[in-house]
């Protein structure tokens, strides 16, 4: 399977491709960076150069040839203020399910956050805000299309090796840590899991083993 993964250079991505590459599957993942190249091919993965603030969904879909599933993993990042949260989190979104509709690629998991789908609480911190709005646009636009997809709502990620175990499920969960590479887990078996298409699951650490989680949801 090829999967494209938007963010190619991020942390999830990173696990996601080694764990890709591991299984025989063919991962690409695209960065704005020409310098995270190396690390891309380190993984395993195919990397391609595309600023998903600049591409067009015309550009983006000419990429997904041959694709059987994208991944958004993007995102403006901690450091970030509000406007990157709406031209990364929600925009990129919204530019690679373009893309996919346009080049006929029907599996899309987008990795949102817990938090997301409700207004941010009175006297929020303004680029919490933003990033929350920015997530629940991206989820609504996804929602809106006839795409073969998956939203999943991590809670908060640390980088703790894997253990293995999850709790998957449709909010609410209640709010908790969990490993990236168990996200990157969750994630890789999400990928070819009809069960879950058309689901949003918030996910933390918890006592499931993913296959069983993903399996159950
Ligand atoms: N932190 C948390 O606790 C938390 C909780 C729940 C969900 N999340 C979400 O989980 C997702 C993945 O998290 P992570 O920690 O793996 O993220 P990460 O390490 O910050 O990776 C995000 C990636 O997006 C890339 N990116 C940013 N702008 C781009 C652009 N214009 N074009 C192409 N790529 C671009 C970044 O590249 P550059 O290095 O070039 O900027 C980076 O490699 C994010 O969407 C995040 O919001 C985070």
């Amino acid at each position: 399977m090829r999967v494209v993964i938007a963010g190619g250079h991020g942390k999830i991505a990173l696990l996601l491709e080694r764990l890709l590459a591991g299984r025989g599957d063919q991962a690409v993942g695209l960065v704005r960076n020409p310098a995270h190249v190396a690390d891309v091919s380190d993984a395993g993965a195919e990397a391609v150069v595309c600023d998903l603030e600049a591409a067009s969904a015309d550009d983006v879909a000419a990429l997904l040839s041959g694709a059987a599933a994208v991944v958004f993993a993007a995102g403006a990042g901690a450091g970030s203020g509000a406007p990157r949260k709406d031209t990364v989190d929600r925009g990129a979104s919204v530019l690679m399910a373009d893309a996919a509709e346009r080049a006929g690629v029907r599996r899309f998991v987008q990795i949102s956050s817990m938090g997301a789908g409700q207004p941010p609480r009175p006297g929020t911190d303004e680029v919490w805000a933003a990033y929350i709005a920015a997530k629940t646009a991206a989820e609504d636009d996804l929602r809106a299309r006839d795409l073969d997809w998956t939203i999943v709502r991590p809670g908060h990620l640390t980088d703790a090796p894997a253990t293995g175990r999850v709790r998957l499920a449709v909010p609410p969960v209640p709010a908790g840590n969990v490993p990236r590479a168990d996200v990157a887990a969750v994630i890789a078996a999400l990928l070819d899991e009809p069960g879950t298409w058309h689901q949003t699951l918030e996910l933390t650490g918890g006592d499931s083993p993913v296959a069983a989680a993903v399996r159950s949801t």
